[in-house]
Protein backbone atom coordinates (compact mmCIF):
# COMPACT_ATOMS: atom_id res chain seq x y z
CA UNK A 1 0.00 0.00 0.00
CA UNK A 2 1.16 3.38 -0.81
CA UNK A 3 0.74 6.42 1.22
CA UNK A 4 1.62 9.89 0.32
CA UNK A 5 1.28 12.52 2.00
CA UNK A 6 0.91 15.58 0.09
CA UNK A 7 1.79 19.47 1.10
CA UNK A 8 -1.71 20.42 0.37
CA UNK A 9 -5.06 18.96 -0.93
CA UNK A 10 -4.17 20.92 -4.42
CA UNK A 11 -0.90 18.41 -4.90
CA UNK A 12 -2.66 15.12 -4.00
CA UNK A 13 -5.10 16.32 -6.49
CA UNK A 14 -2.75 17.31 -9.33
CA UNK A 15 -0.89 13.88 -8.33
CA UNK A 16 -4.75 11.68 -8.56
CA UNK A 17 -5.20 13.61 -11.60
CA UNK A 18 -1.28 12.37 -13.46
CA UNK A 19 -2.03 9.02 -12.39
CA UNK A 20 -5.65 8.61 -13.96
CA UNK A 21 -3.96 10.62 -17.14
CA UNK A 22 -1.73 7.76 -17.34
CA UNK A 23 -3.88 5.24 -17.11
CA UNK A 24 -6.03 6.95 -20.03
CA UNK A 25 -2.65 7.40 -21.96
CA UNK A 26 -1.78 4.32 -21.74
CA UNK A 27 -4.86 2.54 -22.39
CA UNK A 28 -7.16 4.88 -24.34
CA UNK A 29 -10.57 2.80 -23.99
CA UNK A 30 -9.48 1.96 -19.93
CA UNK A 31 -12.22 2.18 -17.77
CA UNK A 32 -12.07 4.78 -14.78
CA UNK A 33 -14.13 3.95 -11.53
CA UNK A 34 -15.27 7.96 -10.28
CA UNK A 35 -16.15 9.43 -6.92
CA UNK A 36 -18.49 12.37 -5.89
CA UNK A 37 -18.27 14.27 -2.65
CA UNK A 38 -15.59 17.61 -1.91
CA UNK A 39 -12.93 15.78 -2.52
CA UNK A 40 -12.25 14.30 -5.83
CA UNK A 41 -13.41 17.98 -7.19
CA UNK A 42 -10.17 19.47 -7.50
CA UNK A 43 -8.99 15.99 -9.16
CA UNK A 44 -12.10 16.61 -11.54
CA UNK A 45 -10.68 20.39 -12.19
CA UNK A 46 -7.15 19.02 -13.34
CA UNK A 47 -8.40 16.46 -15.74
CA UNK A 48 -10.76 19.14 -17.23
CA UNK A 49 -7.65 21.41 -17.64
CA UNK A 50 -5.30 18.15 -18.96
CA UNK A 51 -8.36 17.88 -21.62
CA UNK A 52 -8.44 21.52 -22.73
CA UNK A 53 -4.92 22.51 -22.43
CA UNK A 54 -2.94 18.83 -23.45
CA UNK A 55 -5.54 17.43 -25.28
CA UNK A 56 -5.88 14.35 -22.72
CA UNK A 57 -9.14 12.07 -25.01
CA UNK A 58 -11.66 10.80 -23.15
CA UNK A 59 -13.65 10.03 -26.14
CA UNK A 60 -12.85 5.97 -25.63
CA UNK A 61 -12.96 5.85 -21.51
CA UNK A 62 -15.82 3.96 -19.83
CA UNK A 63 -16.87 5.32 -16.70
CA UNK A 64 -18.76 3.59 -13.74
CA UNK A 65 -19.71 5.99 -10.57
CA UNK A 66 -19.62 4.28 -7.19
CA UNK A 67 -22.94 5.54 -5.77
CA UNK A 68 -26.11 7.44 -6.07
CA UNK A 69 -28.88 8.66 -3.60
CA UNK A 70 -32.20 6.50 -4.22
CA UNK A 71 -35.53 8.64 -4.98
CA UNK A 72 -33.62 11.81 -6.32
CA UNK A 73 -33.97 12.71 -10.48
CA UNK A 74 -30.77 12.88 -12.25
CA UNK A 75 -31.37 16.76 -12.14
CA UNK A 76 -31.77 16.82 -8.66
CA UNK A 77 -28.54 19.60 -7.47
CA UNK A 78 -27.79 16.79 -5.03
CA UNK A 79 -27.71 14.08 -6.89
CA UNK A 80 -24.47 12.35 -7.98
CA UNK A 81 -25.95 12.81 -11.84
CA UNK A 82 -25.65 16.20 -11.69
CA UNK A 83 -22.56 16.13 -9.98
CA UNK A 84 -20.25 14.36 -12.34
CA UNK A 85 -22.28 16.13 -15.29
CA UNK A 86 -21.56 19.40 -13.74
CA UNK A 87 -17.98 18.72 -12.00
CA UNK A 88 -16.50 16.73 -14.78
CA UNK A 89 -18.24 15.14 -18.02
CA UNK A 90 -19.69 18.00 -19.85
CA UNK A 91 -16.33 19.71 -19.70
CA UNK A 92 -14.74 16.94 -21.32
CA UNK A 93 -14.95 15.07 -24.54
CA UNK A 94 -16.75 11.66 -22.81
CA UNK A 95 -19.13 9.66 -25.13
CA UNK A 96 -22.45 9.72 -22.72
CA UNK A 97 -23.30 6.16 -23.79
CA UNK A 98 -19.85 5.22 -21.67
CA UNK A 99 -20.82 6.81 -18.67
CA UNK A 100 -22.55 4.76 -15.66
CA UNK A 101 -24.05 5.61 -12.60
CA UNK A 102 -26.54 3.81 -10.35
CA UNK A 103 -29.83 4.86 -11.27
CA UNK A 104 -31.66 5.94 -7.93
CA UNK A 105 -34.86 5.64 -9.58
CA UNK A 106 -34.82 2.21 -11.13
CA UNK A 107 -38.38 0.16 -10.80
CA UNK A 108 -36.46 -3.06 -10.05
CA UNK A 109 -33.30 -1.95 -7.81
CA UNK A 110 -31.82 -5.37 -7.02
CA UNK A 111 -32.13 -6.12 -10.80
CA UNK A 112 -30.26 -2.85 -11.40
CA UNK A 113 -28.11 -3.34 -9.35
CA UNK A 114 -27.05 -6.63 -10.61
CA UNK A 115 -26.96 -5.32 -14.17
CA UNK A 116 -24.18 -2.79 -12.76
CA UNK A 117 -21.96 -5.32 -11.89
CA UNK A 118 -22.19 -7.50 -15.07
CA UNK A 119 -22.00 -3.80 -16.70
CA UNK A 120 -18.28 -3.55 -15.00
CA UNK A 121 -17.34 -6.98 -15.66
CA UNK A 122 -18.62 -6.62 -19.77
CA UNK A 123 -16.93 -3.37 -19.94
CA UNK A 124 -13.39 -5.81 -18.82
CA UNK A 125 -13.28 -4.35 -15.33
CA UNK A 126 -12.21 -1.13 -13.54
CA UNK A 127 -8.55 -0.03 -14.24
CA UNK A 128 -8.33 2.68 -11.74
CA UNK A 129 -10.70 3.36 -9.15
CA UNK A 130 -11.05 6.93 -7.37
CA UNK A 131 -12.17 6.80 -3.87
CA UNK A 132 -13.06 8.92 -1.05
CA UNK A 133 -13.10 8.21 2.67
CA UNK A 134 -15.80 9.02 5.12
CA UNK A 135 -15.46 10.57 8.76
CA UNK A 136 -16.44 7.07 9.90
CA UNK A 137 -13.90 5.07 7.56
CA UNK A 138 -16.75 4.07 4.74
CA UNK A 139 -15.35 4.12 0.98
CA UNK A 140 -18.73 4.92 -1.84
CA UNK A 141 -21.51 4.35 0.66
CA UNK A 142 -20.60 1.19 2.49
CA UNK A 143 -20.80 1.93 5.64
CA UNK A 144 -19.29 0.38 8.74
CA UNK A 145 -20.90 -3.39 8.91
CA UNK A 146 -21.10 -3.53 5.78
CA UNK A 147 -19.77 -7.08 4.13
CA UNK A 148 -15.40 -6.43 2.96
CA UNK A 149 -17.14 -8.69 0.39
CA UNK A 150 -20.16 -7.29 -0.84
CA UNK A 151 -21.59 -6.17 -4.28
CA UNK A 152 -23.72 -3.70 -5.63
CA UNK A 153 -26.58 -3.57 -3.45
CA UNK A 154 -29.15 -0.64 -0.87
CA UNK A 155 -27.37 0.57 1.79
CA UNK A 156 -28.98 2.41 4.53
CA UNK A 157 -26.93 5.01 5.66
CA UNK A 158 -25.54 6.38 9.21
CA UNK A 159 -27.10 9.58 10.77
CA UNK A 160 -23.02 10.44 10.93
CA UNK A 161 -22.85 10.19 6.71
CA UNK A 162 -26.32 12.19 6.22
CA UNK A 163 -25.41 14.96 8.63
CA UNK A 164 -21.64 15.04 7.04
CA UNK A 165 -23.64 15.16 3.51
CA UNK A 166 -26.09 18.03 4.54
CA UNK A 167 -24.09 20.40 2.77
CA UNK A 168 -24.37 19.20 -0.67
CA UNK A 169 -27.96 19.66 -0.07
CA UNK A 170 -30.81 22.80 0.12
CA UNK A 171 -30.88 24.39 3.82
CA UNK A 172 -33.51 22.00 5.25
CA UNK A 173 -34.13 19.77 2.60
CA UNK A 174 -34.18 16.23 3.69
CA UNK A 175 -30.87 14.14 2.83
CA UNK A 176 -32.27 10.84 1.78
CA UNK A 177 -31.86 7.46 3.64
CA UNK A 178 -31.27 5.50 0.98
CA UNK A 179 -28.42 4.73 -1.45
CA UNK A 180 -27.40 2.48 -4.30
CA UNK A 181 -23.31 1.89 -3.79
CA UNK A 182 -20.80 -0.39 -5.35
CA UNK A 183 -19.74 -3.00 -2.51
CA UNK A 184 -16.42 -3.07 -1.18
CA UNK A 185 -15.67 -6.16 -3.14
CA UNK A 186 -16.22 -4.78 -6.13
CA UNK A 187 -13.85 -1.75 -5.81
CA UNK A 188 -11.80 -4.72 -4.64
CA UNK A 189 -11.80 -5.96 -7.96
CA UNK A 190 -10.79 -2.44 -9.47
CA UNK A 191 -6.70 -3.00 -10.45
CA UNK A 192 -5.79 -0.03 -9.18
CA UNK A 193 -7.11 1.88 -6.40
CA UNK A 194 -6.28 5.41 -5.68
CA UNK A 195 -7.70 7.30 -1.98
CA UNK A 196 -8.24 10.62 -1.75
CA UNK A 197 -9.05 12.28 2.16
CA UNK A 198 -7.84 15.43 3.02
CA UNK A 199 -8.04 18.10 6.29
CA UNK A 200 -8.14 17.50 10.11
CA UNK A 201 -11.72 16.00 10.15
CA UNK A 202 -9.94 12.67 8.19
CA UNK A 203 -7.30 12.31 10.48
CA UNK A 204 -9.22 9.30 12.53
CA UNK A 205 -10.88 7.06 9.93
CA UNK A 206 -7.26 7.68 7.83
CA UNK A 207 -5.19 6.51 10.69
CA UNK A 208 -7.72 3.63 11.49
CA UNK A 209 -7.67 2.19 7.58
CA UNK A 210 -3.56 2.71 6.95
CA UNK A 211 -2.38 1.92 10.61
CA UNK A 212 -5.70 -0.10 12.20
CA UNK A 213 -6.34 -3.69 11.86
CA UNK A 214 -8.70 -5.38 8.96
CA UNK A 215 -12.18 -4.60 10.02
CA UNK A 216 -15.70 -4.18 8.65
CA UNK A 217 -16.18 -1.23 11.31
CA UNK A 218 -13.65 0.40 9.12
CA UNK A 219 -14.45 -0.30 5.09
CA UNK A 220 -11.52 1.49 3.69
CA UNK A 221 -9.27 -0.99 5.82
CA UNK A 222 -9.67 -3.47 3.87
CA UNK A 223 -7.42 -1.59 1.01
CA UNK A 224 -4.88 -2.99 2.74
CA UNK A 225 -5.49 -6.12 1.52
CA UNK A 226 -5.46 -4.77 -2.15
CA UNK A 227 -2.41 -4.37 -4.44
CA UNK A 228 -2.20 -1.56 -5.71
CA UNK A 229 -3.74 0.79 -3.25
CA UNK A 230 -2.61 4.41 -3.04
CA UNK A 231 -3.65 6.95 -0.03
CA UNK A 232 -3.33 10.46 -0.85
CA UNK A 233 -3.25 12.81 2.12
CA UNK A 234 -2.53 16.32 3.36
CA UNK A 235 -0.77 17.44 6.20
CA UNK A 236 -3.98 17.61 8.50
CA UNK A 237 -5.72 14.18 7.69
CA UNK A 238 -2.16 12.55 8.30
CA UNK A 239 -1.91 14.03 11.31
CA UNK A 240 -2.27 11.16 13.70
CA UNK A 241 -0.61 8.57 11.57
CA UNK A 242 2.46 6.85 13.28
CA UNK A 243 4.65 6.09 10.66
CA UNK A 244 4.01 9.85 8.62
CA UNK A 245 8.08 10.35 8.96
CA UNK A 246 8.54 6.70 7.15
CA UNK A 247 5.83 7.62 4.38
CA UNK A 248 7.49 11.10 3.79
CA UNK A 249 10.67 9.29 3.49
CA UNK A 250 9.61 6.69 1.32
CA UNK A 251 8.27 9.24 -1.08
CA UNK A 252 11.01 11.50 -1.13
CA UNK A 253 13.42 8.71 -2.17
CA UNK A 254 10.86 6.93 -4.60
CA UNK A 255 13.94 5.66 -7.79
CA UNK A 256 12.73 7.83 -11.06
CA UNK A 257 10.77 4.71 -12.94
CA UNK A 258 8.76 4.42 -9.79
CA UNK A 259 7.76 8.08 -10.11
CA UNK A 260 3.89 9.34 -11.49
P1 LIG B 1 -15.76 14.01 0.87
O1 LIG B 1 -16.49 12.66 1.32
O2 LIG B 1 -14.95 13.74 -0.35
O3 LIG B 1 -16.92 14.95 0.58
O4 LIG B 1 -14.94 14.46 2.03
C1 LIG B 1 -16.01 11.42 1.02
C2 LIG B 1 -16.94 10.33 1.51
O5 LIG B 1 -17.75 10.57 2.43
O6 LIG B 1 -16.86 9.21 1.00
Amino acid sequence: MEVIINPSAQAAANLAARKIAGVVRAKPSAVLGLATGGSPVPVYRELIRLHQEEGLDFSRVTTFNLDEYIGLRPSHPASYHHFMWECLFRHINVCSERVHIPDGLAHDIPASCNAYETAIRDAGGIDLQLLGIGTDGHIAFNEPASSLASRTRIKTLSERTRRDNASFFAEGEEVPHHVITMGVGTIMEAREVVLLGFGAAKADAMLAAIEGPVTQMVPASVLQFHERACFLLDDASAAKLQRADYYRHVFANKPGWQRV
